[in-house]
C-alpha cells in the first residue's frame, strides 16, 4: 500500500492508476477503523480495480474542541488493516496540508446542513462538505463510498456532489451493526460497558418501528412511541427523533404513506450516538 502524505503524491498515484485503465474507488475516514469502515473498503473493492482510502481528523467539522481531542487515533494500527484489506494507496494529510495557511474557502449545502442533526451541531455538515470537497478534488475518484449510518451525512454529500458537478458517483452502503444491534461506530470504545449495553435501545427501538410501520402508524404516533422506548431507558439522554422524507429530508405530518427515515441521536454517559433507519410502509 503507498502511503502518501501530500497532495502531490497521491495525485500522481491516482494518475498511474488512471493512466493503466484502471477505475478507482474512494473511501474517506477519519481513522479510528472498525468494521463499517472495512465493509466499506470491501464494497469499494469489489467494484473497483483500485481502492484509495483517506485518513483525516477533520477539526471543521467537530464543534467542541474537547470532542476533537477525544477523537480516537491509532495510525499504525489502521495502516496495517489497510494493508489487510488490500488498499492500494492511503492518503494520510496533516491539516495544513488540507487547509492552507490563509484558507477560507467553505463548502456549504445551505438547507440540508442546517436541518435535523445540523441544529444540535451547528457548522458540522458545513465542516464534511468542506473536506469531502477538497478530497474529492485530491483524489479523484470514479465513486466514493459513504455509510448509511450517518444519513444526513450520505444526504449533504450527495447533494454537494450533484450541486458542484463532481465527475463521481456516492454510493450509500447499508449500516453494519454488532451482533446485538448498536450501529458500529468509533465512538462505541468510548462508552462504558453499562452504557454499551443501554445504547442498544435505539436499534431495537428502530426494529419495532418497522413493525409499527407496517402495522399503520402516523408520524406523530411513532415519533411519540419511539421517545417512550428511548427514555424507558435511564442511561439514555435523548437528543433528538426526527421522521423524514427519504433522501430529500423534509418534514412530513399525517399517515406514513410513502419511505420514510428515522433518524435518532442519544447520549450514553456524555457520549453522542445516531442511528436510522429507511423504511417503506
Ligand atoms: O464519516 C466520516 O468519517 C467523516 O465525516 C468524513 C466523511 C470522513 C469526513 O471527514
Amino acid at each position: 500500500m503507498k502511503i502518501c502524505p501530500d497532495i502531490q503524491t497521491i495525485r500522481k498515484t491516482v494518475a498511474g492508476y488512471r493512466r493503466a485503465g484502471n477505475s478507482i474507488g474512494l473511501v474517506t475516514t477519519m481513522g479510528a477503523l472498525h468494521d463499517g469502515h472495512l465493509t466499506l473498503m470491501r464494497t469499494a473493492r469489489a467494484a473497483h480495480d483500485r481502492v484509495v482510502a483517506t485518513i483525516f481528523v477533520n477539526p471543521t467539522q467537530f464543534g467542541e474542541v474537547a470532542d476533537l481531542a477525544h477523537y480516537p487515533s491509532d495510525d499504525a494500527r489502521d495502516i496495517d488493516l489497510l494493508k489487510a484489506e488490500g488498499i492500494d494507496a492511503l492518503f494520510l494529510p496533516q491539516v495544513d496540508v488540507i487547509y492552507p495557511p490563509g484558507d477560507e474557502t467553505i463548502v456549504e449545502t445551505t438547507q440540508l446542513a442546517n436541518m435535523l442533526h445540523g441544529k444540535v451541531r451547528p457548522g458540522h455538515f458545513r465542516g464534511v462538505a468542506t473536506v469531502v470537497a477538497r478530497l474529492f478534488n485530491i483524489c479523484l475518484p470514479d465513486a466514493a463510498y459513504f455509510g448509511e449510518k450517518d444519513y444526513q451525512q450520505l444526504q449533504v454529500i450527495r447533494r454537494m456532489t450533484r450541486d458542484l458537478h463532481f465527475p463521481l458517483q456516492v454510493i450509500g452502503v447499508p449500516t453494519v451493526r454488532e451482533p446485538d444491534g448498536l450501529a458500529m461506530s468509533s465512538r462505541n470504545v468510548r462508552l462504558t460497558p453499562d452504557d454499551r449495553q443501554a445504547a442498544t435501545v435505539l436499534h431495537k427501538s428502530l426494529t419495532k418501528a418497522e413493525t409499527r410501520v407496517a402495522q399503520g402508524t402516523t408520524v406523530q404516533a411513532l415519533t411519540d412511541a419511539i421517545r417512550a422506548d428511548i427514555t424507558s431507558e435511564p442511561r439514555a439522554t435523548l437528543r433528538a427523533v426526527d421522521i423524514v422524507a427519504a433522501e430529500s429530508l423534509t418534514p412530513i405530518t399525517g399517515a406514513i404513506t410513502d419511505k420514510i427515515a428515522i433518524m435518532l441521536s442519544a447520549e450514553f454517559g456524555g457520549i453522542l450516538l445516531i442511528d436510522q433507519k429507511e423504511i417503506t410502509p
